[in-house]
């Protein structure tokens, strides 16, 4: 598929800043649900400043990095542990934005930053990787200031499950879907810790549907229709799974 074809399928409304990045550049760096969509789902629900600190933890490719650090002028660390920064340097040099987004390789368990430094800490697309344990929020959130925001945004059920798969989707399920959770169950997650306020946790409105695009469009990319993912997505048609979005601050 040619460039043009690609931009035409991952044309999206809801999405106008993620407009002016071309189709193939996410493709190619994309890791899930388009990066650069939910990124931008989360900008606009978040008080992003110009020179503001932000840590985008389980950066993947960058592209959200890049893609904060032109559309709000912050400053960012973009860490990650599969991807190597000097991967993500490249991109971010073709970007020209070396003296702004600051490639890092680390474990989210063993962040090299200060207590307090981060204006906002964002994930998109992997908190879920390692955030679900009980206590990791007190370690987090040491590295925003007091008052300062947190953000996450990725897969998610609408509503938790008694047992799981919900039954519709026993065909499709993995077992680490476990950590997809609603965004109830975030809020009070993180809420019961005592250390931030949560104000908003959400489902992403029509976030099913972006996702179900992205896979499409990655799919006929690739040469093959209809793969799993895509396959899941039909037959939930939104019962069950979407992205949920979740913005707290420090107290
Ligand atoms: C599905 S990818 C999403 C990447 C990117 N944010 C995106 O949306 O395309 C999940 C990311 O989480 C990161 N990750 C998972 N576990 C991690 C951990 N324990 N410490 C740091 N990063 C982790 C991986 O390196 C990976 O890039």
């Amino acid at each position: 598929m040619d460039d043009a074809e690609l931009d035409v399928l991952l044309r999206n409304e809801r999405y106008p800043r993620s407009a002016a990045y071309s189709g193939r550049w996410m493709v190619d760096g994309g890791m899930g649900p388009n990066a650069v969509w939910q990124a931008e789902a989360l900008g606009e629900v978040m008080a992003l400043e110009p020179g503001m600190r932000v840590l985008d933890m389980g950066c993947g490719a960058a592209l959200s990095s890049i893609f904060l650090a032109k559309e709000y002028g912050v400053e960012v660390w973009a860490t990650d542990l599969w991807i190597k920064p000097d991967e993500n340097l490249r991109r971010v040099a073709e970007a020209r934005l070396e003296d702004q987004v600051h490639p890092i390789h680390a474990e989210a368990h063993a962040l090299p930053f200060a207590e307090d430094f981060f204006d906002a800490v964002v994930s998109i697309g992997a908190y879920h990787y390692f955030g679900t344990d009980d206590l990791y929020l007190g370690y987090y959130s040491h590295f925003v200031k007091r008052g300062g925001q947190l953000g996450i945004i990725q897969p998610g059920l609408v509503a938790e499950y008694e047992t799981l798969p919900p039954p519709h989707l026993v065909p499709y399920w993995k077992w680490d879907f476990c950590a997809w959770h609603s965004p109830a169950w975030w809020r009070r997650h993180w809420e019961k810790t005592g250390l931030v306020t949560v104000d908003l946790a959400d489902q992403l409105p029509d976030g099913w549907q972006d996702w179900l695009q992205w896979n499409e469009a990655c799919d006929q990319d690739a040469g093959t229709p209809n793969r799993e993912e895509a396959q899941m997505l039909h037959a939930d048609a939104a019962q069950s799974l979407g992205l949920t979005r979740l913005v707290a601050h420090r107290n």
